[in-house]
């Protein structure tokens, strides 16, 4: 496998929005950015996907573009971009952008344009359907709820919109369409930009007649030619696309070096183990067993075609501690750091959410009036017209809402965790008190200096980038452990997943190193090894280790 720059790299996610107000407007913007480099730097991340930062309305917090060249008004200007892709060089830090393909804002001038007349150039930028009997053209189901379809009063026709109705699909159909936004791909790289992230990306192609809203029959076809006429023209960009029906031989297909697509996608099979967001938002029940199965076949399926995105969570999923591990008093720390060993310790790009590395957890706001998404919003609505109890749909809401992961960043102990002077947009978490930035570098012990540490051990060991990965004793139920292995080098990761002991014998001739843990004190003698509470460790097998 051909060697890249980013391999051994992690990537921070910033959801701008919620990151750093530097004007006291209450919103996150790129100058807050700009002045958290430092501490980025400090982390041990090379790389930053920065959320849409383009013109919006903010139906979908800048996942509904108005204006593709052009910054939210909120976040800056031009020009404090051009600084930050300056000031991001200057630490050795790329910029990933996001890149939202498949649907445009509503007020894009493309759109407004489009429905002004069906005679208008632009028409065939979207999609356009005629009522059926005077009722919509079929039964489509957009994500954020209800139909796919819009009726469009001025122009007497339906529109597709596969998220909220501000967000209207683009039509990759129209070549002109896909050469404008060629030219825009190719204006962000001109400026400086080192990837991209391209947005809900498999459902560019569709086959509305069969109701395929994703991977459809073209999909292949549009990301060569994207790549072609864009990235794909600068060898060091790094790209990763959301693939929300992804398997992984699609995934091969995506990511082949060889067919010139993607670095890399996002798939969602770990996110929908719990039932979050998928359905109807109702908990399913999974097992160790089963994490580990999911986990174990994306290690082995892309192993030696393509390369793993490695993440817990995002701006759409609840807190990682708050759902896989245990946010209570007592384990929060030591379970956050097992989730971070066991991800870091695996085959692909770490992604680390901001607010992550310092445990952050999920929000439960007990007035609906506080939460701030679209998707939260619509389905408050929607439970409230089929009869359910405040209770019940609350409940729905702290488990699922993209809140969750939205509310303002935790940077210290004073008013509204140090994220803004001002009113925040949404209600920071109460715990930022003792949950916060400062609190974090003043303590070694720190879960912010644990990752610190994972990362230092994916640069400085080529075992964590490109060794094989195997997972060991599969059926027990409590701990997850696997090995990975670079020819003489190996190292073994074993975490507990619960908040009850466990032992684990491992038989071997090799001597182990500790290299990473979450107690100060772990054993080094893994024959009998007694495993505490959401304890996990990383050794270096030195010698000929057998089971
Ligand atoms: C996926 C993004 O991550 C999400 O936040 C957004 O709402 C949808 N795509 C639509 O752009």
């Amino acid at each position: 496998m051909e060697k890249k720059w980013w391999h051994n790299k992690a990537v921070y996610q910033i959801y701008p929005r919620s990151f750093f107000d530097s004007n006291g407007d209450g919103i996150g913007d790129l100058k807050g950015i700009m002045e958290k480099l430092e501490y980025l730097k400090k982390l041990g991340v090379h790389i930053i996907w920065m959320c849409p930062i383009n013109k919006s309305p903010n139906d979908d917090n800048g996942y509904d573009i108005s204006d593709y060249y052009d910054i939210m008004d909120e976040f800056g200007t031009m020009k404090d971009m051009e600084l930050l892709i300056e000031a991001c060089k200057n630490y050795g830090i790329s910029i990933i952008m996001d890149l939202v393909l498949n649907h445009s804002s509503d007020e894009h001038k493309w759109f407004i344009e489009a429905k002004s007349s069906r005679e208008s150039p632009y028409r065939d930028f979207y999609i356009w359907r005629d009522s059926i009997n005077g009722k919509v053209p079929n039964e489509l189901k957009a994500f954020f709820g209800g139909s796919a379809w819009e009726f469009d009063e001025e122009s007497g026709q339906y529109y597709l919109h596969s998220f909220s109705k501000k967000q209207p699909d683009l039509n990759w159909e129209n070549s002109r369409m896909r050469g404008e936004l060629y030219d825009m791909i190719n204006f962000w790289i001109d400026k400086g930009i080192k990837g991209f992230r391209l947005d809900a990306i498999d459902n560019i192609s569709k086959d509305l007649e069969k109701k395929i809203m994703n991977s459809g029959p073209k999909i292949h076809e549009y990301l060569k030619k994207m790549n072609e006429n864009t990235f794909g023209k600068h060898n060091q960009l790094v790209t990763v696309g959301e693939t929300g029906g992804a398997t992984p031989e699609l995934a091969k297909l995506y990511t082949d070096p060889e067919r010139h697509e993607l670095d890399m996608i996002f798939q969602f099979e770990l996110m929908g183990i719990d039932g979050v967001r998928s359905g109807d938002w109702i908990q399913k029940e999974y097992s160790l067993i089963d994490l580990k199965n999911i986990m174990t076949k994306w290690q082995t399926e892309l192993n030696e075609i393509g390369w793993n995105s490695l993440f817990w969570g995002n701006h759409d999923y609840p807190r990682v501690v708050s759902r896989f591990g245990d946010h209570s008093e007592d384990y929060r720390i030591l379970s956050a750091k097992m989730l971070a060993t066991m991800l870091h310790g695996m085959k692909g790009i770490p992604y680390i959410y901001q607010g992550e590395e310092i445990g952050m957890t999920n929000i439960k706001f007990t007035n609906i009036e506080d939460y701030r998404d679209v998707e939260t919003k619509n389905f408050y609505k929607r439970k409230i017209d089929e009869g359910c109890s405040m209770d019940e749909i609350m409940s729905y809401i702290y488990r699922n809402s993209r809140d969750n992961a939205r509310t303002p960043m935790q940077w210290d102990d004073t008013e509204h965790g140090g994220f803004t002077k001002g009113v925040p947009w949404i209600k920071e978490n109460s715990n930022y008190t003792t949950i916060n930035v400062k609190q974090c570098l003043e303590d070694k012990n720190s879960i912010f200096y644990h990752y610190q540490k994972l990362l230092k051990l994916r640069q400085e060991k080529e075992v964590f980038v490109y060794g094989s990965y195997e997972l060991i004793y599969p059926e027990h139920p409590q701990v997850f452990a696997y090995r990975r292995t670079l020819e003489k080098e190996k190292i073994l990761v074993i975490c507990n997943f619960y908040g009850t002991e466990t032992i684990i014998n491992i038989k071997t001739n090799d001597k182990p190193k500790l290299l990473i843990s979450n107690y100060r004190d772990t054993n080094i003698n893994i024959d009998n090894l007694h495993l505490r509470p959401y304890e996990a460790v990383i050794y270096q097998m030195e010698g000929g280790e057998k089971e």
